[in-house]
């Protein structure tokens, strides 16, 4: 294997500095690991614009809002370590829990307002972990660009408040989702579905496009826009909704007349497994 793997802050930082002294362009790709197609689309953007790749692993445990999720998130480090090798990854940072909080944390990034809705408004205080341990993982790694994907969307609104806001010294590259050929966004957490939730779960593409081609056609009502992706949605009972949501694609805040770049956005439980999914629609 030649991709090197990184398991300290001070480690880390012997390795990058004689390359940030000899002005090597530095990219992050930040993950919880057990990587999929989306995180190699992320590794391969990273590959066009950097001299020196890395990929952090570290599932963050301040940004579960459920104990449970977090224990069962998925950690298959051997294969993890493979797949970075294939793609050429430089360095592999996996921290420890306590290399990245050796003690209670008291210096928290909380993003205002854009947090308020869609996943934001479900999930407490997941966007302050996520900002926050992105926020140190700019920290240590100081790259020049990261790598997110749009699957994510608010994740990467948020991210891109956060550098802008603070005054970070970096560029954020938003990724496009990378999608099953059914449409599925590709997450580590379809792996917890059976073949039956599995086949259920393309419910909410399928709602997203319907409600986009509604938009194409000229509906500018997101109630109506909604109304018509809910019945999509109610299709597959054993599929539940958390929310389903036209919003403005930088603020994150809920439309009610669709005039401008809108992101419709959605969540739904498969069984014990939340999805989500979102796509952009320019009128
Ligand atoms: O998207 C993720 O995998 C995580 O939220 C991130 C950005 C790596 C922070 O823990």
């Amino acid at each position: 294997m030649s991709v090197e793997l990184a398991d300290s802050i001070s480690a880390l930082r012997t390795r990058l500095a004689p390359l940030r002294r000899e002005g090597k362009i530095i990219g992050l790709v930040p993950t919880m690991g057990a990587l999929h197609a989306g995180h190699i689309e992320l590794i391969r953007r990273a590959r066009h614009e950097s001299d020196c790749i890395v990929v952090s692993i570290f599932v963050n445990p301040i940004q579960f809002d459920r104990q449970d999720d977090f224990e069962r998130y998925p950690r298959p480090v051997a294969d993890d370590m493979q797949v970075c090798d294939q793609q050429g990854v430089d360095v592999v940072f996996a921290p420890s829990a306590g290399e990245m909080y050796p003690r209670a944390q008291r210096s928290f990034v909380e993003v205002e307002a854009l947090t308020d809705h869609l996943c934001g408004k479900f999930r407490p205080g997941h966007f302050r972990g996520v900002a926050t341990v992105v926020a140190k993982l700019f920290n240590i790694v100081q790259p020049d660009c990261a790598y997110f994907g749009e699957k994510d969307a608010q994740q990467l609104a948020v991210i891109r408040r956060m550098v802008a806001d603070l005054n970070m010294p970096l560029t954020i590259v938003g990724v496009p989702t990378v999608r099953e050929p059914d449409g599925l966004a590709v997450s580590s957490r379809n792996a917890h579905l059976n073949l039956e939730q599995r086949r259920s779960a393309t419910v909410l593409y399928q709602a997203l496009t319907a409600a986009r081609e509604q938009i194409v056609r000229g509906e500018r009502e997101a109630a109506v826009v909604k109304q018509q992706a809910q019945n999509v949605l109610a299709q597959q009972p054993e599929v539940r909704v958390e929310y389903f949501e036209v919003v403005d694609s930088d603020e994150i805040q809920p439309v009610e007349r669709i005039e401008r770049l809108v992101r419709i956005a959605g969540a739904v439980w498969v069984g014990t497994t939340r999805l989500i999914d979102n796509v952009l629609v320019d009128v």
